[in-house]
């Protein structure tokens, strides 16, 4: 199924198959953060996140949305169309926490009035800057249809996710899409959506997510775990 790697990332092999349109992911055992400077081999972790972002993606195909996901190959692989990425990291924010609570010096849980979207230019030499939409067309990243269409899709993918992650008493505080092109030029969701690239809380304000990683709170995989369970017991 397998053929060459045609890419590997801070969490995922890319592999090219038999079908030119169509790719294999490798989910990795492994944690990065601070752009790669961190790394930590975590032993199941690949088999979580795959399991999660099938699961999710699944779901959200089910509603409508447009994405890669094509079906779950084994534990840590699953099968993708291939699409060429945006290079936009599309982060999506309904409580203030992370960088955006330390840039505006505001205390991590606090509800935003409105979701607010933000835009980060991914490149690994710079650092993925924060990038707004002006920049977006400057540079041909993307063009104004196209990141009208990115936002509209973010809100929507947003409401749904919200929904059902409150419906197993987990708080969607913030998220990071990546969306691609597909051989027609059609934009639709790629990469993952996992607690590798979100924020989640549970009612008492435990962190569910990579925080745990990323601030030393516990186990990644035991926390990945009760995720994964909660999602299963979705209808
Ligand atoms: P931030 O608060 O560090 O900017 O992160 C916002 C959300 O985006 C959080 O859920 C983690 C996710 N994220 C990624 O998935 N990849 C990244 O490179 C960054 C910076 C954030």
């Amino acid at each position: 199924m397998k053929k060459e790697l045609i890419y590997s990332g801070k969490a995922k092999d890319l592999y090219s198959s038999e079908d030119e349109n169509l790719i294999v992911s490798v989910y990795k055992d492994q944690a990065t953060m601070l752009n790669g400077a961190r790394k930590e081999a975590i032993v199941g972790k690949g088999a979580l996140t795959n399991q999660i972002s099938s699961l999710i993606f699944q779901r959200l195909a089910h509603a409508g949305v447009a994405t890669h996901f094509v079906k779950q190959l084994s534990d840590r692989e699953q099968m993708n169309q291939k699409v060429d990425i945006i290079p936009l990291e599309v982060v999506l924010r309904n409580v203030s926490a992370g960088s955006f609570a330390k840039r505006f010096g505001m205390e991590e849980g606090e509800p935003l009035e409105q979701p607010i979207i933000e835009f980060y230019y991914k490149s690994d030499e710079l650092d993925d800057p924060f990038i707004n939409d002006d920049h977006i067309r400057l540079l041909k990243i993307a063009n104004q249809e196209e990141i009208s269409y990115l936002k509209s899709e973010t809100y929507r993918i947003n409401e749904l996710l919200k929904d059902w992650f409150s419906q197993v008493g987990l708080n969607l505080i913030d998220f990071k899409l990546e969306f691609g092109k597909d051989r027609d030029g059609k934009i639709i969701l790629a990469d993952e959506f996992s607690p590798d690239n979100c924020r989640l809380w549970d009612e008492n304000g435990n962190h569910l997510d990579k925080d745990v990683f990323r601030r030393n709170l516990g186990s990644l995989t035991d926390v990945y775990k009760m995720v994964l369970e909660k999602l299963k017991e979705l209808d």
